[in-house]
């Protein structure tokens, strides 16, 4: 897939006012599948300057995307004008201080207190498969894998001669995949320190900006909102500051043609395998050139690099697409549940749960929970999760994380007794921890003050009545895991929500020497990390599920822990429309925790009727977030069919293509979605009529993704078409009624 091939560019310029004649000795490396080209050039002088990425190209040589002829003023040729040759070339990853006044990939401080930068290519590896990301001291950096088999990766090596600093960038080429992994990791190779001001984990260049920028946006309850705007010229960007990825804004973008919709144009998709602060942008230049930037978030942001230290950079995702924005979504899907997510539950139906948080809050005791427990058995549910207020003396939200010891005055026994009379009925029990954070009422805090994320001396702001653990600090992380295990290790927990409910303030370490308090973000993140590792390690059956106050880190980072995330606490139907929806631009719908709940809806005060909300929360893992013994008759006694359903459908849906057939963005009238099994033999479709409008007495929905030259079978009506004609026919759904939804089942006959 990797190929080098050396070329001259010769071209004619005028020159101190005679035509000359230049030649530039180039080697052009580029990475190729069925499906792709990304290349880039190495100029005789050692730039490494991006050349083409985009659907597969000839093997011809390409050295002419470099451009090189295109300005009178080469550094080879004219060096007295290299400056205006620095500012407008596609770098691969660009520096500041030599004439580029673009945005930078890579900013130092030196000793000297100089910024400048300036890499040159040394060399290049090639090597089958895709090694993992590796940093001095660090036990774990999320990233894609792959085997000998499944992908080609390129190591280009570039030095600073005069810093004594190298820059190694990663390339991973998937064989089957329209898919480029990138990252980048400096190591000083000097005798003095270094600082790195910031180390972004590439850019792509573009010699052009007719694209839009798609991001995905929002709040608590309304994660991933999807917006869409021309590129300008100038700057657009979303990013967090956080300390998480974030409700504000996901660690995703795309770049896409103006005409593109979810079955045509063009789509360049960026997703950052990162958890904490990160900065997405695009820049677009008075050349009309376009770049692409994406990493660690600079801002606040600086690494202590000593002699022989190096910092990698997160992986970068970047997928292409000239089949819209559906087909770019289907290979960040199938990329993440091939080549991300890990363990057991992988590829497993999940167990149905029953989670109490919206059914009792904190208000319960053991027999409220096993009550909740049977009934729910009962109706064929398959696993109980116990979430907040289990511990130390938590009644409400202000008072003991950190004290991760059972109440016994709610759960009396502890534990144990619980879980096996939950197992008894055969059932599984989870439960919920946040072991990144501590109240300062509570033992934990009493006793280890410094512990807590702070600046001696200044008031530290809460949230939640909360503060965050300095996750830097080995001790903590290993204090809170020794209390994590000791509850793992007394009762039958087969389930971890590991919850994250506020952002970080007052950045700094009682543990940090002075000159590395600013690495603290990441430092933190990568904390997380080692823990989360650990922890399924350790416990290599535990299903665990992610979550921040909702989606606040819906994030490939948190996918290589845990092969699900909790979307949203926004759990009414209508608006995970929207959630999901968004979600589903960048993730598979098998990582999308998803749950009916009772209402009216206690995020938003809604009432759906309890068939829709089964049938919105099939799109995800599936479950139940209410107190199963309160709710109407009707309702309970829907939950086997909805079990069924989902026992049908879930493989279909957690493994096979997912198309978008409504948009509640553009259109607020109603929602459909289809999945098709990757052999096209069933697929299942979902219609919500969100709001009735009397003069569309029904819809005609064009299915998508089936074999148009088989006869599909719809299971609900009996009625047999071929693919071709339910694609270019479409389905007739008829107006219901409000929030009212439908699902059928198509099976290739
Ligand atoms: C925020 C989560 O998103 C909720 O599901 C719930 O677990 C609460 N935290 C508990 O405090």
């Amino acid at each position: 897939m990797v190929t080098e091939k050396k070329s001259t560019v010769t071209y004619r310029k005028w020159d101190r006012g005679a035509m000359r004649e230049f030649s530039e000795e180039v080697t052009i490396v580029r990475m190729d599948n069925d499906k792709i080209t990304y290349a880039m050039g190495i100029t005789q002088e050692g730039y490494l300057l991006h050349c083409y990425y985009g659907a597969r190209i000839g093997d011809d040589d390409i050295s002419y995307l470099m451009r090189l002829p295109d300005h009178p003023f080469t550094p080879n040729g004219n060096n007295r004008d290299r400056l205006i040759f620095m500012d407008s070339r596609a770098f691969e990853f660009s520096c500041p201080g030599t004439g580029d006044y673009r945005e930078p990939c890579l900013m130092v401080m030196d000793e000297d207190g100089m910024s400048t930068c300036d890499l040159r290519v040394t060399g290049f590896t090639v090597k089958k498969g895709k090694p993992a990301l590796k940093q001095k001291g660090v036990s774990c950096i999320p990233a894609t894998f792959a085997s000998a088999n499944e992908a080609e990766t390129l190591t280009v090596t570039l030095e600073d001669s005069h810093l004594s600093l190298v820059v190694e960038l990663t390339y991973t080429m998937f064989a089957k995949l329209p898919v480029i992994t990138r990252s980048a990791r400096a190591i000083n190779k000097s005798y003095s320190d270094i600082r790195i001001q910031r180390l972004l984990s590439g850019c792509v260049e573009w010699d052009r900006s007719d694209f839009d920028f798609i991001t995905l946006n929002g709040s608590w309850a309304r994660e991933r909102a999807v917006a869409r705007e021309p590129l300008h010229f100038g700057k657009q960007s979303v990013e967090s500051r956080r300390g998480i990825s974030s409700h504000q804004h996901n660690p995703f973008a795309a770049l896409v043609s103006h005409d593109a919709s979810e079955e045509v144009g063009e789509a360049y998709g960026f997703n950052l395998v990162y958890s904490g602060n990160f900065l997405a942008q695009a820049e677009v230049a008075t050349s009309g050139f376009t770049r692409f930037v994406m990493g660690i978030n600079p801002f606040d942001f600086s690494w202590l690099l000593r002699p022989e230290e190096d910092l990698t950079a997160p992986e970068m995702v970047i997928v292409y697409s000239d089949c819209g924005i559906g087909a770019m979504s289907r290979t960040f899907h199938d990329l993440y549940r091939g080549h991300l997510i890990r363990g057991q539950w992988r590829d497993r139906m999940r167990p149905v749960l029953i989670n109490n948080w919206e059914g009792t809050y904190f208000d319960f005791d053991e027999e409220k929970i096993y009550q909740i427990a049977k009934a729910a058995s009962e109706k064929g549910i398959e696993m109980l999760v116990l979430d907040d207020g289990w511990f130390g003396k938590r009644n409400y939200d202000d008072c003991s994380l950190g004290d991760w010891v059972v109440n016994e005055n709610k759960l009396h026994g502890g534990l144990k007794p619980l879980v096996e009379r939950i197992n008894a009925l055969g059932m599984k029990f989870g439960l919920w921890f946040e072991p990144e954070m501590v109240s300062p009422d509570s033992d934990l805090y009493r006793a280890h003050p410094d512990w807590a994320i702070q600046i001696i001396g200044r008031d530290m702001t809460q949230a939640r009545e909360q503060y965050v653990l300095d996750y830097s600090n080995p001790e903590v992380r290993e204090h809170v895991y020794g209390m994590i295990r000791a509850i793992l290790d007394s009762a039958n927990v087969e389930y971890i929500k590991w919850d994250m409910n506020r952002a970080l303030s007052e950045v700094g370490s009682t543990a940090l020497p002075r000159k590395r308090q600013r690495e603290l973000w990441h430092r933190y993140v990568l904390g997380v990390y080692e823990l989360q590792d650990r922890l399924t390690t350790d416990y290599p059956y535990l299903l665990l599920e992610n979550c921040s106050s909702g989606g606040a880190r819906f994030d490939a980072g948190m996918l290589y822990f845990s092969p699900q995330i909790w979307t949203s606490d926004d759990t009414d139907a209508i608006e995970r429309l929207k959630i999901q929806y968004g979600t589903s631009i960048c993730y598979p719908a098998s990582t999308m925790g998803a749950h009916v709940s009772d209402c009216p809806n206690h995020a938003i005060g809604r009432t759906t009727p309890f068939a829709t909300r089964g049938d919105v929360a099939l799109m995800g893992t599936f479950g139940y977030e209410l107190d199963v013994t309160r709710i109407s008759e009707e309702d309970r006694c829907a939950i086997p069919g909805q079990i069924e359903k989902f026992k049908k459908y879930n493989p279909i849906i957690s493994a096979g293509d997912q198309y978008r057939l409504g948009n509640l963005f553009e259109d607020d009238s109603y929602d459909a979605w289809m999945f098709v099994a990757k052999d096209r033999s069933e697929a299942v479709f979902t219609f919500v009529q969100v709001l009735n409008k009397p003069s569309t007495p029904s819809r005609r929905i064009l299915l998508r993704g089936l074999d148009p030259d088989r006869d599909y079978r719809n299971e609900d009506t009996g009625e047999i078409r071929s693919g071709k004609t339910w694609m270019k026919g479409g389905v007739i759904v008829g107006a219901f009624g409000d929030f009212v939804s439908r699902t059928m089942h198509f099976k290739a006959v």
